[in-house]
């Protein structure tokens, strides 16, 4: 740009103009023709990688720390998934991260809120022993559900059961971090009282049900996928995708970050050159624009966790056409 701006000037006009610069430093302007690198590019651009995490040795790696680290002094026994990049040691992307989460029986994860919304898809856990308590409302966690605590909601999780319990935790974190409207509190006391008790509600989406439905429906051994509307959720989109017989996705290419979490089966996920292997319970990204599509082995229910809602309701989302 500053070349572009610059471009038949005279000798004495460049030198002019490079004496001015610092005078405009030292008053904290920047020449919009001078900065050093560009406002606006052609497309995205991320240093964000696809990348996936094993729940193998997730799993295996909590159950070591699960040795060392009460839910009290952790305040969550988690593990964060980070995209090794300069600078990060703690986001999956650019507006949400993700971690395993163990509870062990007898344990209480215990009472706070915050204003990052966030979610859990459940890994493992013995029916019936697991809850997650969301603003009074007591919800089970069975395997492959997802438990909603959107923004202030009041959160806390416990396992009466005598197994351990694992599951997938997202959070905007890092997009609350950018703009910066941070709240935390914690609850005055350690476990939260409940008031009511349901199966059914609107902070619980249980995938099993939806695949079932999917899988009764014409064309269920294609590649198919269904948004699961999860309205109290502003910045976060849910899609489940589903096959009940090997079957390859559509490439897609988009301005959404996804994480993928594989709740059933395993495959393959192909970005141009690279290709990710996943088996149930693995977490695997797709940064914004990056081109990929799927390959399932067999039956797979695949959950995607998106920002797509933030880019819509911003009107910045945008598809590529064809994808690259
Ligand atoms: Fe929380």
């Amino acid at each position: 740009m500053e070349a572009l701006a610059t471009a038949g000037t005279s000798a004495g006009t460049a030198a002019a103009l490079e004496q001015l610069y610092p005078r405009l430093a030292r008053e904290t302007f920047t020449a919009g023709w001078h900065s050093r690198s560009p406002a606006v590019w052609p497309h995205p651009r991320t240093g964000f990688k696809p990348r996936l995490w094993s729940y193998k040795r997730g799993s295996a790696l909590l159950d070591e720390a699960g040795e060392l680290i009460s839910p009290e002094r952790a305040e969550r026994r988690n593990l964060v998934m980070f995209n090794p990049m300069e600078g990060n040691d703690y986001f999956a992307l650019p507006t949400m991260m993700a971690a395993y989460q163990m509870i062990k029986g007898g344990e209480y994860a215990r009472n706070h809120r915050h204003s990052p919304n966030a979610l859990r898809v459940v890994i493992d856990a013995q029916d019936d022993d697991v809850f997650t308590v969301v603003d009074g409302v007591c919800l089970p966690m069975r395997r492959g559900d997802v438990l909603l605590t959107p923004n202030w909601c009041w959160h806390s999780h416990f396992n009466r059961g005598s197994g351990k319990a694992y599951w997938l935790d997202v959070l905007d974190v890092p997009l609350v971090h950018l703009l910066q409207p941070m709240f935390f509190e914690p609850g005055q006391a350690f476990e939260q009282s409940i008031l009511e008790q349901h199966a059914e509600h609107p902070y619980r989406i249980e995938t099993a049900q939806v695949a079932r439905q999917m899988a009764s429906e014409p064309g269920a051994s294609a590649w198919r996928s269904r948004a699961l509307p999860a309205p109290s959720m502003k910045t976060i989109s849910l899609t489940l995708h589903t096959t009940q017989a090997p079957a390859v996705s559509t490439p897609v290419q988009a301005v959404e970050n996804r994480i993928y979490t594989v709740v059933e089966g395993s495959g393959q996920t192909h970005f141009g050159q690279e290709t990710l292997q996943w088996e149930r319970g693995d977490v695997f990204v797709a940064p914004m624009w990056t081109s990929h599509f799927h390959a399932a082995a067999g039956p797979v229910r695949l959950l995607e966790i998106s920002d797509r809602a933030l880019f819509e309701a911003l009107g910045f989302h945008r598809s590529a056409p064809t994808p690259q």
